[in-house]
This record gives structure tokens, C-alpha cells and sequence, in this order.
């Protein structure tokens, strides 16, 4: 029985010296001190000895146990220390191999022109507003000049955030137009780019989020004239040479008159699909701000006038990239992204 121990003892130690791994000592662990190990083995026969040789067997086996279990340990210890050691002396690592590729994501179409269109007006003096997305209804219409009840609400189809419909998901960037006219003192010259909203059938050319740059200039003697030369200014930067414009009566409650701007196409001479063969692509929304705007925005009308204009991004961006369908913008496809 003694040399059954000792021989058990000896094997178990040198498979722990010479374990490679932890896989290595875990195997040790199972064949000698595990259910069904060496020790146990030991153990269970104990009742077939002879009684004087049973207390020793007993007392040798756990010892045994015991020693197999810290030699283990030990072990261990050393391996994850010499592992440890090896990526410290940085033996093994081959420094003229290729580093593992960095893949680098890029701006989001919109994002780059948004911020183009921003670099051209602050270089025409103006600042960047900001307001929020989910709107109060007063800032979306009423202040400006669309009451409650007007019909021309149902020109823009509103997500409305609450019961009693005091809050929407803005349908324009124009409600940043009071919001800055209650923080600025005139003169100032603003744009607002931001998102906005539309509970609308969706098509290529109409999404349920958009995004559109608003302007607001205020100041004494401001006229349609400063309209023009500024939108006029704006595209010959925007698309890097002189584009015509037009101006076509349109109605919008807050501006007095009130105007489409439509451009020249910038693609063709005598007609083509962007345009649908009127060589004049519809471009903005703009007019004279309307006095009850002013007044609602604490400004006095007998003092001030001022303009305003509102575009689509996506277009220009779509005019830009030749893109046919609005949606990408939204859609999330790696495939679309990746080519910007
Ligand atoms: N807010 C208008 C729209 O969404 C655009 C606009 C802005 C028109 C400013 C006039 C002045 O259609």
C-alpha cells in the first residue's frame, strides 16, 4: 500500500512539472484527485485491508490529496506568471507585420453638405440657430401666422405628440425663425438647418423625416432685393458658378409677399429628367416676413423688416449626387453610405 501512495505521489508530481498548460493540469486534477481518481480509488479499498494498515492508508491518501492539489496550484501560479512574462519581453511579436486595418466610417452625405451650406452663410456674416424637434404647436403655426384651424395646416401633414395636440414633431425649421427673434436684437442673419417631420405617403421624393435649412434676415430696410442677391450668392458657391433664378408668387402665412425660388437646372440647356424637361428646378420657399411673424417674435413691424427662405438639403444633396430616391438618406445601407 505504501508503494501504491508513493507511486501515485511520484507520478502526479511529475506530470505537474512537466505540465505545459492548464488544460495539462486539469487532467491531473481529473486522474488523481477527482471522482474516480487515483486518491478515491485509494480510499474506497481501504475497507478491504487489514484493520492495522486501514488508518495509515487513510491518512496517507489525503495527504496525498492535499499535496497533489498545492503542487497544482503552485503550478498554475507559474505557468500564468511565465505567460505574463513573454508578452512582457515581447518574444514572439514580429513588429514587421502588418498592423491589424483600422476600418475608418465617413461623414453622412447630409452631414457634409450641411455643414458646407453653413461654411458659405457664416462667410456672408450670418450665425447658426438651433431649435427643437419636438415642437410646441404656438411655434410650429401659430406664431406664425397659422392659427388653429387654418386651413393651410393640412398643407404639411403633422405627427402630433400629445392628446390635445400641443406638441408636434416640427413639420418646417421656420418655428427656429421666433425662437430666434425672441433672443436676438435686429440686426441679425441666421440659418436653422435641422430635421423635420411629415406623417406623408412615402415615395422617392417624399420621406417622413427631412431635413431643410431655414434663413431669417431682419434689419431695417431689408428687402426682396437682399432676398435675391443672397439665395443668388448662396448657389453660386453651392454649385461653383452663376445659376439663374426665378421668382414665381407662392403662399406660405408667414412671409408677405411670399415667393418659390426656383433655379436654373443645373444639369442641362434645354430640358432633362431632374428637371422634367422645364429646364427650372423648384429651390426654396422664401418672402417677406409677415408683420404678425415680427409681432409674434417681439419684434416691432414698423421698425424692422426682414426676409426669410426655407430649402430641402436632401435635394440639394440629391441634386449634387445625382441621387434618385430620398429614402437612402434614411435607410441605412452600408452600400449607399460607403460611396461618400
Ligand atoms: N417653411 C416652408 C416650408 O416648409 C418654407 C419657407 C420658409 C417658406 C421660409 C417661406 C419662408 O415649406
Amino acid at each position: 500500500m505504501e508503494d501504491r501512495l508513493n507511486q501515485a505521489r511520484e507520478e502526479a508530481l511529475a506530470r505537474i512539472a512537466s505540465a505545459a498548460d492548464v488544460e495539462a493540469l486539469r487532467a491531473v486534477d481529473r486522474d488523481f484527485v477527482g471522482k474516480g481518481g487515483v486518491v478515491a480509488e485509494l480510499l474506497a479499498s481501504i475497507p478491504s485491508l487489514p484493520p492495522a494498515e486501514r488508518g495509515a492508508v487513510g491518512k496517507g491518501a489525503n495527504l496525498l490529496k492535499r499535496e497533489i492539489v498545492d503542487a497544482i496550484a503552485a503550478r498554475k501560479a507559474a505557468l500564468e506568471a511565465a505567460e505574463v512574462e513573454a508578452l512582457r519581453s515581447g518574444a514572439g511579436f514580429d513588429p514587421t507585420m502588418p498592423g491589424a486595418p483600422v476600418t475608418r466610417g465617413s461623414l453622412h452625405p447630409l452631414t457634409r453638405v450641411r455643414r458646407e451650406v453653413e461654411d458659405i452663410f457664416l462667410s456672408m456674416g450670418y450665425q447658426i440657430a438651433d431649435g427643437p424637434e419636438v415642437e410646441l404647436d404656438e411655434y410650429n403655426f401659430q406664431k406664425l401666422n397659422i392659427p388653429i384651424d387654418h386651413p393651410s395646416r393640412e398643407m404639411q401633414d403633422t405627427f402630433y405628440c400629445d392628446a390635445d395636440h400641443k406638441l408636434v414633431m416640427r413639420t418646417q425649421t421656420s418655428p427656429v425663425q421666433i425662437r430666434t427673434m425672441e433672443t436676438l436684437k435686429p440686426p441679425f442673419r441666421v440659418i436653422a438647418p435641422g430635421r423635420v417631420f411629415r406623417n406623408e405617403e412615402q415615395d422617392a421624393t417624399h420621406e417622413h423625416t427631412f431635413h431643410q435649412v431655414e434663413g431669417l434676415v431682419v434689419g431695417k430696410d431689408v428687402a426682396i432685393g437682399h432676398l435675391i442677391g443672397t439665395l443668388k450668392g448662396f448657389l453660386r458657391e453651392y454649385f461653383g458658378r452663376r445659376l439663374d433664378v426665378r421668382l414665381r408668387p407662392g403662399y406660405f402665412p408667414f412671409v408677405e409677399p411670399g415667393y418659390e425660388l426656383d433655379i436654373r437646372c443645373p444639369f442641362c440647356e434645354d430640358g432633362c429628367r431632374v428637371c422634367k424637361h422645364t429646364t427650372w428646378v423648384e429651390f426654396c420657399g422664401s418672402g417677406m416676413v409677415h408683420p404678425n411673424v415680427l409681432r409674434a417674435g417681439g419684434i416691432d413691424p414698423t421698425k424692422y423688416t426682414g426676409f426669410a427662405f426655407g430649402f430641402g438639403l436632401d435635394r440639394l444633396v440629391m441634386l449634387r449626387h445625382e441621387i434618385d430616391d430620398i429614402r437612402h438618406f434614411m435607410g441605412g445601407d452600408l452600400r449607399f453610405l460607403e460611396q461618400f
